[in-house]
């Protein structure tokens, strides 16, 4: 267990942490988070004392940090920070070893470590560890420095804001390996992050700090459900709004995204083929640049179909579209009111987002209430 106890540190006279108190379990993943500046990354370099608070205690296991040698104690805490400065010069297994071999274990073991940590983020030892890390992507890089930091397997690892410069894509792979990683080896993580998405992704308990103070302390469930103050409700933004049913919901929020969409100049019969394919009876029809033509039901295909004719002469104006941005209560409106089946819903650039139907509108007003439905 990682504690500190009425931590104070002041830069000058700037009061940075103020009086800080908190808990972290062992195996347990928690975030900190809170605006900017309000003493995150101060946190993390007390505990493995890259920094010194002026007065309070910081106790791991019920030792006090400050009795122990530096060294030894930063070779139980690995560290992960945004720009993760893998060394150039190195390659990936030399850079993985580092800590290994700082611990001084005999070859076999090092050796060891690197192959069990390459396949456990699955990058083959083949293809992988004797690359240089400009060889790499910017997620692959970031993945070697995760990797580095559980090399050796420290019980503790600290991450500051790990993610950052990430696309949002890498970032969410590297989260859910970052969690996965945490769960199979039992870490114990604390994570720097301002962003809440990734808070609530990865945390089981999220320390919520205010300038130099820990203003609360809770599950990601317990935090949507009764956040302790304003700024807190407005980092949850619109989880906190979806929780309580009280945010303004869009069109969005309502329609199925898989539909099946065509282009205008398949032919008739293709298009049979592929709604039975799918089981559908409506298909959207798009122009050659991706944008909404029109739709066609099975109906008018066997009303008015011919083989040999393109689909684009069998539109009908009938359906109704929206934006996806616009609110849901229109969409519910225009479905009610009409004898409409469905609604399309469209991008802001003319292509198709999805499709309002009566049970996709009732799946998500289920959903709404009694949270993810089943099927
Ligand atoms: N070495 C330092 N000297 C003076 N002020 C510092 C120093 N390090 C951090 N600070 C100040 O302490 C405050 C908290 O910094 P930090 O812990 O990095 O915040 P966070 O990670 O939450 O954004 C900031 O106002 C920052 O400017
Ligand atoms: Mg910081």
């Amino acid at each position: 267990m990682i504690q500190f106890q009425n931590v104070n540190k002041s830069y000058g006279n700037k009061k940075i942490l103020d009086d800080l108190s908190l808990e972290i379990r062992d195996g347990e993943f928690a975030v900190l988070i809170g605006p900017s500046g309000c003493g995150k990354t101060t946190t993390l370099k007390l505990i493995n004392r890259l920094i010194e608070q002026d007065n309070g205690k910081i106790t791991i296991d019920g030792r006090d940090i400050s009795e122990e040698n530096t060294v030894e104690l930063r070779r139980r805490i690995g560290y992960v920070i945004q720009q993760i400065g893998l060394f150039p010069n190195m390659t990936v297994e030399q850079n993985i070893s580092i800590v290994p071999k700082l611990l001084k274990y005999p070859k076999e073991k090092c050796d060891e470590i690197v192959h069990s940590l390459l396949k456990l983020v699955e990058m083959p030892y083949e293809e992988y560890a004797h690359k240089y890390p400009a060889e790499l992507s910017g997620g692959q890089q970031q993945r070697i420095g995760v990797l580095r930091a559980l090399a050796a397997s420290p019980p503790i690892v600290l991450m500051d804001e790990p993610f950052g410069a990430l696309d949002p894509i890498t970032r969410e792979l590297l989260q859910e390996e970052t969690r996965r990683i945490q769960k199979k080896l039992k870490k114990t993580i604390v994570f720097v992050t301002h962003d809440m998405d990734e808070a609530l992704r990865l945390a089981d308990t999220i320390l919520f700090m205010q300038e130099g103070k820990l203003v609360q302390a809770a599950s990601p469930e317990e935090m949507l459900r009764n956040p302790a103050n304003d700024l807190i409700r407005s980092f949850m933004g619109r989880h906190m709004e979806s929780a309580n049913g009280t945010a303004k919901l869009l069109a969005e929020d309502f329609m199925r995204t898989r539909v099946l969409k065509v282009p205008e100049t398949m032919h008739t019969l293709e298009c049979i083929e592929m709604m039975r394919q799918r089981d559908v009876n409506t298909l959207v029809v798009l122009h050659e640049d991706d944008t909404y033509a029109g739709t066609v039901s099975i109906e008018t295909i066997r009303k008015h179909g011919q083989a040999g004719r393109e689909i684009r002469e069998l539109i009908s104006d009938e359906a109704m579209t929206i934006s996806r941005k616009e609110d849901a209560r229109a969409a519910f409106d225009q479905l009610l009111a009409s004898s409409l089946q469905y609604l399309v819903v469209l991008n802001e650039d003319g292509t198709v987002a999805g499709l309002i139907t009566r049970t996709s509108m009732a799946k998500a007003m289920g959903e709404a209430l009694w949270g993810e439905l089943t099927s």
